[in-house]
């Protein structure tokens, strides 16, 4: 459905807007009815009584008329659910004001004024975790984005900016540590309370703003700017954490190192504050000055972190601190040109990752991320350009289109422009638009302008949803290779009519007899189709194309496995090898279920996968984590994702079953790799991380092929492991089988790490995504555990997210999973409405998936659309998604 078409009941009825009963149809706000704030607020003071119960938060905003658009005899000022104590214009009593729906309308006679506003909240009644909440006995925010309308009467919207003055007061045995933003300017004592005041130099939208008040300890640091600046570091965790900070600690002086060397951007304060809260919507907040960080993405130790949590905590932090150049110091005008700052920001921290580590095995993560999760959204009914036109809850458009598509359509740029130039580009764009709220036409123009690119048809990725697909043929005669490239941009909600764009692909040709190519090419197919031709090719050569994953593209190629297995092992480029090894599977399992293979095709196929896996294990050239790459299975969703109807019980079955013949027919050269890397001590570096990805794929193959040897050696590896990664993957393969062990070690495991929430995360997660045949049994008895709570968003996802992308759990046939979903969404949507609406999407598949399943989805979702009351969030992610 179009969002921004008139809203209707899943019957087909439209909703009456009927003052009487509960709205339930949100207004829709579009891009296009962008006009600038009518006033402008260059100061604004806050003074809070800090209580957990009772806050009261005085502001005073300096407002004068903006000379840069239309005036207004009023200003409106947004709030969320707040109470207004009282209200003062110029120290008196207001020419007149009145409350419209949730937000303070006053009328403003003059060119300038100040006002008043008192407030008061409960912050330990703030389940939604917007705004001013407790967590743990702390008091901490989150603005981003209309949070800051739950502290406040403001205009909050990202193009306001204002320079902020804070003076916090609060009991000192509570809170004996008092943050904000910027810089403390003053401090004082009062009986038992105290107090600090803090500015932040820097114009601000309220989005960014941030306060923490707490019984906190800090892990403290320096680092000297470019620039001679001596910067005070710290980050805030609660007492016992404080030895699981250095990771982050480092982290963060690399990311402020890295932006210097790479983007030529400086730190701006003498000050840069992190604070770790437990209860937390999403992964970090960038705030000025002050991120607030989920405490998954900064406590980490060897003992109760894995490699991928490391990489985790390395990767938000840098993508934080970047947002102070791409974000904080040049804003977005308003909130359609969000992946200006996310998309952007996000490849700057896949940049900063790939520098700090494997950049092959990074550029694989992300694709893998980006297939797995974006393109069933951009394939579904949720699709959305990167720029959307509308919203009804901003909340959910923070989406992986907005995020990881943004962060490609960048690197498209950069792989179109070069490093070098590219960095002209970023430069220009920071120097023009530095102190302002842009937008992503800014951005682009900036580009085009520092690189000498011409980006009139790109811009085509910020306007058009859905994936590309680029068909690719490929002929030889005489000494001529021809290759046929064909685009087709499929229609999403709201958009039938699609233009071709421009599609950067880098190709090499192989020569068969040498093994070798004579050079990488950039093609950049920009028409519905076109012909690209090479000569000085005696044989037929074997094609690499969307090397690196060069384009965020879907490649539909008519390609033998002989040349699959010849890329799978020599390919120069390591994304494209391990392409083709996926390739070499997805075609596979693809034909398999789609029900057209005999038992020849099955075993020449699994021969062929096998012959290809055995030259990944057996070459002595590759590094353990590369080699862990290219031994990966694609993802259940990603071979659903190449079928028009799946069947998520055929794919599972097929899947497992490749699983246990590669186990089978490799037994001997996967038992001496789980030798030689059992031997490799334990090390964060490349070589440590790699032994233990390699040695648990092994268990998981092994699990397939042989599970009560599998059961032995995950038994094995769970006691001996001396960190979280071997324990971790030890104890999935046990969670999926029917062994003895299984119930010993995950019992093990909960009582070894009692107490620590992120790893009984884990312990949650793990039976949540099991293979085990019983897993919604063991979820719905989880979901009963005492640990388990509605409150905190990190439990709720270990269970359902991990339940939810748990094929065989999840789409039984009977449609119980379906059920459960909805369950959770109602329930927790009255107290956190932004996580449920996150639940909605894997009910959305449902035109993706076969009849029988199909209908039992569209139920559950019914189901949610007719509760008498629904948030925003989730009345929007639902009535979309019902299409
Ligand atoms: N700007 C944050 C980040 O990506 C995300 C905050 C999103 N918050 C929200 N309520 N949707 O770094
Ligand atoms: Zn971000």
């Amino acid at each position: 459905m179009d969002i921004a078409r008139t809203p209707a009941t899943p019957d087909g009825n439209p909703v009456m807007a009927d003052a009487a009963i509960e709205p339930k149809a949100p207004p829709v706000i579009r891009r296009e009815d962008y006009t600038p704030f009518p006033w402008l607020i260059p100061a604004t003071r806050m003074e809070f009584e800090l209580g957990l119960e009772k806050t009261r938060i005085t502001t005073t905003l300096n407002v004068e008329r903006n000379p840069d658009a239309a005036a207004s005899p009023t200003i409106r000022l947004n709030g969320d659910g707040l109470a207004l104590v009282s209200l003062a214009c110029d120290g008196g009593s207001c020419d007149g004001h009145m409350i419209d729906g949730d937000d303070l309308v006053v009328t403003l006679p003059g060119d300038r004024h100040v006002l008043t506003i008192v407030t008061e909240l409960d912050p330990s009644d703030n389940s939604q975790l917007m705004g001013l909440y407790a967590s743990n006995g702390m008091l901490c925010t989150q603005c981003e984005a209309e949070g800051f309308r739950r502290i406040t009467f403001f205009p909050d919207r990202p193009d306001v900016l204002s320079t902020y003055t804070v003076r916090m007061r609060g009991p000192r045995a509570q809170f004996p540590v008092l943050l904000c933003n910027g810089n403390r300017v003053a401090t004082g004592e009062d009986g038992n309370s105290h107090w600090a005041e803090w500015h932040d130099p820097w114009p601000k939208p309220s989005y960014l703003f941030a306060l923490v008040a707490g019984d906190l300890v800090a892990r403290t640091d320096h680092f000297t700017t470019m620039g001679g600046r001596e910067v005070e570091l710290n980050v805030y965790v609660r007492e016992g954490d404080l030895d699981r900070t250095e990771h982050a600690m480092e982290s963060l002086k690399r990311s402020m190192q890295w932006d210097e060397e790479v983007f030529g951007r400086e730190y701006d304060l003498d000050l840069f504050n992190i604070v770790a809260v437990s209860d937390f919507n999403m992964g970090a907040m960038e705030n000025k000055g002050l991120n607030v960080f989920n405490t998954k993405y900064v406590l980490a130790d060897p003992e109760t972190a894995t490699d991928g949590d490391y990489d985790g905590v390395e990767g938000v932090i840098g993508h934080e601190y970047f947002h102070n150049w791409s974000g904080n110091r040049v804003t977005c005008r308003d909130w359609f040109q969000l992946s200006l700052k996310e998309g952007f920001t996000v490849l700057r921290d896949q940049l900063f990752s790939a520098d700090m580590g494997s950049e092959p095995v990074k550029r694989i993560e992300d694709v893998r991320v980006l297939r797995g999760v974006q393109f069933p959204e951009d394939s579904g009914p949720l699709a959305h350009p990167i720029r959307p036109d509308s919203y009804r809850e901003i909340s959910n458009f923070y989406t992986s289109t907005v995020y990881n598509k943004g962060a490609e359509v960048i690197r498209m740029m950069r792989t179109m422009a070069g490093a070098e130039r590219f960095r002209r580009g970023t430069d220009l764009y920071f120097d023009r638009h530095d102190g302002e709220a842009a937008t992503c036409e800014d951005f682009v123009a900036a580009i085009e302008a520092g690189t000498g690119l011409d980006l009139t048809q790109f811009r085509l990725w910020y306007a058009q949803a859905g994936t590309p697909k680029v068909a690719v043929t490929l002929a030889h005669e005489g000494d001529t290779a021809r290759v046929k490239l064909t685009q087709t941009v499929p229609a999403t909600p709201g958009q039938g009519d699609k233009h071709p764009m421009p599609i950067p692909l880098k190709l090499a040709l192989f020569d068969r007899a040498s093994g070798t190519h004579s050079g990488e090419q950039l093609v950049v197919l920009d028409k519905d189709s076109a012909e690209f031709t090479f000569d000085g090719f005696a044989q037929r050569p074997i094609l690499s194309i969307n090397r690196t994953f060069s384009a965020p593209v879907s490649i539909d190629r008519d390609v033998s496995r002989e040349d699959l297995v010849f890329l799978a092992a020599k390919d120069d480029d390591p994304f494209a090898r391990y392409e083709a090894m996926q390739e070499l599977m997805t075609g596979h399992l693809v034909a398999a279920v789609s029900g057209e293979m005999d038992d020849g095709e099955r075993e020449a196929a699994r021969t062929d996968i096998a012959q290809a896996m055995r030259a990944v294990i057996e070459d002595d050239q590759l590094d353990d984590l590369m080699r862990g790459e290219l031994m990966v299975m694609p993802g259940q969703t990603y071979v659903a994702e190449q079928l028009l109807v799946a069947d998520p019980g055929r794919i599972h079955a097929e899947r497992e079953a490749l699983k246990a013949d590669l186990g089978t027919r490799l037994a001997a050269q996967f038992e001496a790799l789980y030798e030689r890397t059992g031997k490799v001590p334990f090390s964060l570096d490349a070589q440590g991380k790699g032994a233990r990805k390699v040695k648990t794929l092994v268990l998981a193959y092994a699990a397939a092929s042989d599970p009560a040897k599998a059961a032995e050696l995950a038994a094995h590896q769970y006691d001996g492991a001396d960190n979280m990664t071997d324990r971790q993957g030890a104890l999935m393969v046990l969670a999926g089988l029917d062994s003895a062990a299984r119930t010993g070690k995950l019992l093990d495991f909960y009582n070894r790490y009692a107490g620590n929430a992120l790893v009984i995360d884990k312990w949650f997660a793990l039976q949540a995504s099991s293979l085990h045949p019983h897993a919604i049994e063991h979820v719905k008895a989880l979901r009963e555990h005492p640990d388990f709570t509605l409150k905190n968003p990190n439990r709720v996802r270990s269970l359902y997210m991990a339940f939810a992308a748990n094929p065989q759990a999840f789409h039984g046939a009977d449609g119980e999973g379906y059920r459960m979903l909805a369950d959770l969404i109602l329930e927790l949507d009255p107290i956190n409405a932004q996580t449920a609406a996150r639940f909605v999407p894997p009910l959305g598949r449902w035109q993706r998936i076969e009849e029988g399943r199909a209908k039992l989805m569209r139920e559950a979702l019914e189901r949610i659309a007719k509760a008498p009351k629904l948030s925003r969030d989730t009345y929007e992610q639902v009535t979309r998604s019902l299409g």
